[in-house]
């Protein structure tokens, strides 16, 4: 069965991931890692994709060899900073089809507001893979799941790069059925719902803004 939440422990990912803590990396060195860590995230969190085999001529002989299975994977990013996780796996997968939600979090309730939704179709016969940097309080990531799953998915992954516990808790209480795949689980949230240790914000780390 697949575990609820998996750590990826790889030295590589922490060695990149530790470098994006550090307030002094730059964009540039920050938006290069989360692609390099995104890669690596990616391997882990396709490992279950269906296979099937197709037959090929290699120089020497024919065989069956295996190929994946069924409809494109579709990817969802959770605008903004989940874009940033999305080139990297879009390197990786690049027929994927992707889709967009956009939710910001109202700075008082930390409550997430939708302004912007566009996902591929078919989602019930694909596998769909969330992503988003940061697992916080989890509203953001539960709603976006949400509405994927009122679009008809049905084989859902979260992919991060920093988990809270209490986004981890919140998630496996509204989609117990969803895996995540995360770098690091960190010590948990301060008032403003941010992760500490954390990172700071990660869109603003990415994209330079403050
Ligand atoms: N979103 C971020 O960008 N950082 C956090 O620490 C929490 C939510």
């Amino acid at each position: 069965m697949t575990p609820h939440l998996t750590v990826v422990n790889h030295p590589l990912v922490q060695h990149k991931l530790t470098i994006m803590r550090d307030k002094n990396t730059s964009t540039g060195g920050f938006r290069r890692l989360l692609r390099e860590i995104s890669l690596l995230l990616a391997y882990e969190i396709t490992r279950e994709l269906d296979l099937t085999t197709t037959t090929v001529e290699t120089p020497m002989q024919q065989m069956e060899a295996p190929t994946l299975e069924g409809k494109k994977l579709a990817l969802i990013s959770i605008l903004r900073a989940g874009n940033g996780l999305m080139d990297g796996i879009l390197e990786l997968i690049p027929a994927a089809r992707v889709g967009f939600v956009g939710l910001y979090r109202d700075p008082e309730t930390l409550r997430p507001v939708q302004y912007y939704a566009k996902v591929p179709n078919q989602l019930d016969a694909r596998m769909t893979i969330v992503v988003d940097p940061m697992l916080a309080t989890g509203n953001s990531t539960v709603a976006a799941i949400d509405l994927l799953k009122q679009e008809g998915a049905r084989n859902i992954r979260f992919l991060c790069l920093l988990a809270a516990p209490e986004g981890v808790a919140r998630m496996r209480e509204a989609h117990p059925d969803v895996p995540i795949v995360t770098a690091a689980l960190d010590q948990g949230l301060d008032d403003h719902g941010y992760i500490l240790p954390g990172l700071g914000d990660a869109g603003d780390r990415l994209f330079g803004t403050k």
